[in-house]
C-alpha cells in the first residue's frame, strides 16, 4: 500500500475504513485489501466525495456485493460501494409501473418484492447474487430472460462531469451480458435503476429444464411466482453455493462465433448446444466445451472447476486470486487448442 490516501473521515453519508480487507466483500473469498473502502448511504454526497484530490485523481473502484469479480491483487486506491437500500414506484399506470430501485438493494429481494406485489418479468432472475446496481452492468440474463428487457432507465453519477445523470436504455447499449458500463469501467456510478415491470406478460418458459422443473413441481398452471420457484429450484442444483464454496457464478460468457465455426463444431459434435446470437453468429455451450476438454471437477491446490457446473470456478478454501486466474488460463487456452475457440471472462478481473 502506497498511503498516498489519509486523512479522510467518515462524514454523514459515507463511512471510510482504511487498508481494509476485501475477503468477505467478493464471492470468491480470496483476500486482498484496498487502501480506501467508502460505503456510501447516499447519492447526493458523490460530488463532494468526488471533489475530493483522491478521488479526482486516483483509481476507483465501484464494488456492488463483489459477486462477479476476481481480486488477483490488492486494489491501489479507493473503492466505493454504494449501499443505499429503497423501492419506490414512481408512476403506477395500471397494466405497468415504473419502479425506481436503490443500488445497494439486494437483487434477488428485489425479485421476490416485484411477485409479491403482482408483477411480471423478473421471475427468470430470480436468485442471482448481486445488487440491484450491478444488473445493468453485466446485463444479468438467466433462463432466457436479460435484465435490460425490463430497463427503463438507469441512474448515475458521471465522474466526468460529476454530475448526477439519468441514462435511458438505448444510452445504455446493452448486449449479451455487457453494456456501457462494462465498456467504460470506472466513469459511472450507478445510484439507482428504474425498471418498467408489467403486471401481465406471457411467461418465459422455452429455457432448457424450467417445465420440466414446473411439471415436477406439479404446477400444471405456471405463474409468475412458480417459475420463479422452478427456476431457483434449477439453480439450487445446478450451481455451487456462494454460501458455501467461494465462486462468482459463470467464469467465462458463452462464445459467440460465426455461424459457420458453430455448425463446424456442431457436425463434429452432435451434442454441443448451440443458440441463435446474430444473423452471422451462433453462441456455443461453454460448460459443455470445458466439460469435453475432461476439465470438470479438475482442481490445482485449493482452485477448481466446479464439479457440478463446468463454467464455474470455486475456491475450495483457500486459494488466492492469482492462482484461480491460473487455472482460469489454463481452461482456456486448453478449450482453445482442442476447439479453436477463445472463451472470454465473464466477472471483472483485478
Ligand atoms: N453443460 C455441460 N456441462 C456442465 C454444465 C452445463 O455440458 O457442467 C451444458 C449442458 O448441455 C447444458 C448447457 O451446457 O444444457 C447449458 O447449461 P446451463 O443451462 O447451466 O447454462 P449455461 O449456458 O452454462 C448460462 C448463464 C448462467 C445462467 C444459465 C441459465 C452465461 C455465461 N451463463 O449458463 O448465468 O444461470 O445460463 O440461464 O451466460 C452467470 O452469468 O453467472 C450465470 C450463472
Amino acid at each position: 500500500m502506497s498511503g498516498f490516501i489519509t486523512g479522510l473521515a467518515s462524514e454523514p453519508g459515507y463511512t471510510v475504513v482504511e487498508n481494509a480487507s476485501l475477503e468477505g466483500r467478493n464471492s470468491f473469498r480470496v483476500p486482498a485489501r484496498a487502501e480506501l473502502l467508502i460505503d456510501v448511504a447516499r447519492a447526493d454526497v458523490l460530488p463532494q466525495l468526488f471533489d475530493l484530490p483522491a478521488l479526482k485523481n486516483g483509481s476507483v473502484l465501484i464494488l456492488g456485493a463483489g459477486s462477479n469479480i476476481l481480486f488477483t491483487r490488492d486494489w491501489p486506491g479507493v473503492i466505493i460501494s454504494m449501499t443505499a437500500t429503497g423501492i419506490r414506484i414512481l408512476d403506477d399506470r395500471g397494466d405497468a409501473a415504473l419502479i425506481c430501485v436503490e443500488a445497494g438493494e439486494n437483487w434477488n429481494d428485489f425479485v421476490h418484492w416485484s411477485l409479491a406485489n403482482d408483477f411480471v418479468g423478473l421471475e427468470n432472475l430470480a436468485l442471482i447474487p448481486g445488487t440491484v446496481g450491478a444488473a445493468p452492468i453485466q446485463n444479468i440474463g438467466a433462463y432466457g430472460v436479460e435484465v435490460c428487457e425490463f430497463i427503463a432507465a438507469v441512474e448515475v453519477f458521471d465522474r466526468t462531469t460529476n454530475a448526477q445523470i439519468r441514462l435511458d436504455n438505448a444510452d445504455c447499449a446493452f448486449t449479451y451480458r455487457d453494456s456501457l458500463f462494462k465498456r467504460t469501467p470506472g466513469r459511472y456510478i450507478v445510484t439507482a435503476v428504474e425498471f418498467l415491470l408489467p403486471r401481465a406478460r406471457e411467461l418465459r418458459l422455452d429455457y432448457a429444464g424450467v417445465r420440466e422443473e414446473l411439471t415436477t413441481m406439479g404446477a400444471d398452471t405456471p405463474t409468475a411466482p412458480l417459475v420463479a420457484e422452478a427456476v431457483c429450484r434449477l439453480r439450487t442444483r445446478k450451481l455451487p453455493n456462494p454460501n458455501l464454496i467461494g465462486n462468482a457464478g459463470s467464469f467465462f460468457k458463452n462464445p459467440v462465433v460465426p455461424t459457420e465455426l458453430a455448425e463446424n463444431l456442431h457436425r463434429e459434435n452432435p451434442a454441443l448446444p448451440i443458440w441463435p446470437a446474430t444473423d452471422s453468429q451462433r453462441k456455443l455451450s461453454a460448460a459443455w466445451l470445458i466439460e469435453a476438454c475432461g476439465l470438470k471437477g479438475l482442481r490445482e491446490g485449493d482452485a477448481g472447476v466446479s464439479s457440478q457446473h463446468a463454467l464455474v470456478l470455486v475456491n475450495h478454501g483457500h486459494a488466492t486470486g492469482a492462482q484461480i486466474l491460473v487455472l482460469a488460463q489454463r481452461v482456456r487456452s486448453e478449450v482453445q487448442q482442442r476447439f479453436g475457440v477463445v472463451l472470454e471472462p465473464e466477472p471483472l478481473i483485478i
